[in-house]
Order: structure tokens, then sequence, then C-alpha cells
């Protein structure tokens, strides 16, 4: 693989498990809240997101090209509230947009169909990952109060991990 686009890869692949310790992080702050549910479900998104980066080790190792792991900075650990948990997390998953489509630009300079294929995969996965965050914030400012926010709680319980990888 050209090396432009294995690097651009490779960095996108840490940043992938970057964004499963922030998810981790999320994940202990809403247990504080007593919010089992959602603890549930950020603890999914956890597991997603590592299969993200296994998704683009596999293709890494399928295409000859050396996978390098890296370390991150610290993940954020403290919020304000619930909503700002999801506001932050919605940010977080347009800029993995924006990275996602940087790495597909690069593969149509390089017309390098096998990873333009690849990449689709992402690109789709990134608008159901930006809907997900936005309905829960809708659903959030929806229940104004305790009765409707546990009815929320209750819901966000029954996420259950679906492994992408073991798809195909
Ligand atoms: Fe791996 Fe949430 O994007």
């Amino acid at each position: 693989m050209n090396k432009k686009l294995a690097d651009a890869i490779n960095t996108q692949l840490n940043y992938e498990i970057e964004s499963a310790h922030v998810y981790l992080a999320m994940q202990g702050y809403v247990a504080t809240l007593g919010l089992e549910g959602f603890e549930n479900w950020l603890g999914i998104q956890y597991q997603e997101e590592l299969a993200h980066a296994k998704k683009f080790i596999m293709f890494m190792n399928e295409r000859g090209a050396r996978v390098e792991i890296r370390g991150f900075e610290n993940p954020r650990n403290d919020f304000e509230s619930l909503l700002e948990v999801f506001e932050v997390s919605l940010k977080h998953e347009k800029g993995v947009t924006d990275r996602i489509n940087n790495l597909m630009k690069i593969a149509h300079e390089l017309n390098d169909y096998a990873s333009i294929s690849f990449l689709q995969w992402f690109v789709d996965e990134q608008v159901e990952e930006e809907d997900n965050f936005q309905k829960l914030i809708d659903k959030i400012k929806m229940v104004s109060d305790g009765g409707g926010l546990y009815h929320l709680d209750k819901d966000l319980a029954t996420r259950v991990f679906v492994d992408p990888n073991a798809q195909q």
C-alpha cells in the first residue's frame, strides 16, 4: 500500500483506540450518576470503537502494511452533566467523520480502489454514529423529569454489541 495512505490509516486506527478510551471514561462518569442503561450503552460504544480499530488493523495486515500502536493523552473523565457527555461525543464523532473523509480523499488521489471500497464501510458507519448521538441528545433534552430519564435509561440498557468484524 502507498506509504502516505498506510501512515494515515495507521493514525486512524490509533485514533479509534483513543476513541474507545474516550467512551470508557464517559462510562465511568455516568456510573456515578446511577444510570445503568447509559453505562451499558457507552460500554457497547467502547467495544464498537475497538472493533473499528480491529477492522483497520485487519485491512492493513491484508495489504502488507505495518501496524504501529501508539499512545495518547488521557481522555476527559469529568463532565458537567449527562447532556454534556453526549454533546462532547457528537463533536468527537464529527471529527472522526472528517478524518475518514480525508482518508477517502487520499485513497481517491491514489486511485487505490481496494481502499476506497474498504473505507466506504466507515463512511456509512459515521452516518450512523452521528445519528445515534444526535438522537440521544434530542431525547435527553426532551426528558425534563426524572420519570422520563428513568425510561430512557431502561431503553439504553438493551443495547448489545454486534461485532462488525464477525459479519463479514
Ligand atoms: Fe469509530 Fe465512533 O467512530
